[in-house]
């Protein structure tokens, strides 16, 4: 039999500082993008994608993730009642054959220690890691990890990276790859030779930038281990990444198709961007919201 990626972990533990007050006591990976939280549009990508074994990074003041994805009898009874089969149908998330799993990093010490926490959860298995800010938009969400899952198995990698083109003066901002190629493709998997956390101007290796979803070999978690905190005594993801690729292991990059689009609700310039766009292709309230856009636009 074919044996095939089940599990995923989204870490969802950061505090949030660049979205306070809005975050000041509610996660930022539970603010609406439309008409669902961030890490709900998150999940339907990982159950599009089959991955059925969800393991949530929880932390302190994000027990609302935990509530969100737990079914709830009493609500359902009285919607039931009132014979509302529309909100019924927009809490069908509940019901589907996902199993959550929650465990909590209490202090935030890094997204590399994030998903150590997550270590006894995949055991010997390959694994999905989806960030519970980011969202994938364009087309089919789950096609990106699809890709990136069958490249994982037809090359045997240790990882598969998504990444995403970004102008030039942003990369000190993201983890940046360096591949082995001149002209990255989109859909073609572009051999890793390095990765940077957040390069100072002017020394990035690419401006191709690590896009929020990544596909790992079990031997992430021994990476990680091996790994140093950085200045800021946090555990960098990348740093483990570069372990692997130190150790000579085959780590692969995958660079998002034109149609596709990453969301990063990290920050307000671009959550009120994905908030706007979420909003116009909204298939019940779409038609309203482009009515109200117009509207004002010529003021703008
Ligand atoms: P970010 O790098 O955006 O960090 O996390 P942050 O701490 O959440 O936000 P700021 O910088 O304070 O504004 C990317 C993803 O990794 C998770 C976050 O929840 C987010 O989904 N993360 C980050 C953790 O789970 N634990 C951490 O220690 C850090």
């Amino acid at each position: 039999m074919e044996h095939s990626i089940r599990k995923a972990i989204i870490p969802a533990a950061g505090l949030g500082t660049r979205l306070l007050p809005a975050t000041k006591s509610h996660p930022k990976e539970m603010l609406p993008v439309g008409r669902k939280p961030v890490v709900h549009h998150v999940v339907e990508e990982l159950q599009a994608a089959d991955l059925r074994q969800i393991l949530i990074i929880t932390g302190r003041r994000k027990r609302s993730i935990e509530d969100h994805f737990d079914a709830d009898p009493q609500l359902m009874a009285v919607l039931e009642e009132a014979g509302n089969e529309r909100l019924l149908d927009d809490l069908a998330y509940l019901e589907g054959e996902s199993r959550f799993f929650f465990t909590r990093q209490s202090s935030p010490k890094g997204l590399g220690h994030a998903v150590l926490l997550a270590k006894d959860f995949v055991g010997d298995d390959d694994c999905v890691v989806a960030l519970g800010d980011s969202i994938i938009g364009g087309g089919d969400p789950a096609a990106l990890l699809r890709r990136m899952m069958a490249l994982h198995r037809e090359l045997d990698a240790a990882a598969v990276i998504a990444v995403e083109q970004v102008p030039p003066d942003e990369t000190f901002r993201y983890g940046i790859v360096a591949i082995d190629e001149d002209e990255p493709v989109p859909g073609q998997p572009l051999l890793m030779t390095d990765v940077v956390e957040k390069p100072p101007r002017g020394v990035a290796p690419s401006n191709l930038a690590i896009a929020a979803r990544y596909v790992f070999a079990p031997s992430i978690f021994s990476a990680l281990e091996r790994t140093l905190p950085d200045r800021r005594g946090e555990l960098q993801l990348t740093d483990a990444i570069r372990l692997l690729l130190r150790a000579g292991e085959p780590v692969y990059a995958l660079m998002l198709s034109p149609e596709q689009k990453r969301y990063d609700v990290g920050n307000f310039e671009s959550y009120f961007q994905t908030f706007i766009d979420f909003a116009l292709a909204d298939e019940r309230y779409g038609y309203l919201v482009r009515k109200y856009i117009k509207s004002i636009a010529y003021d703008l």
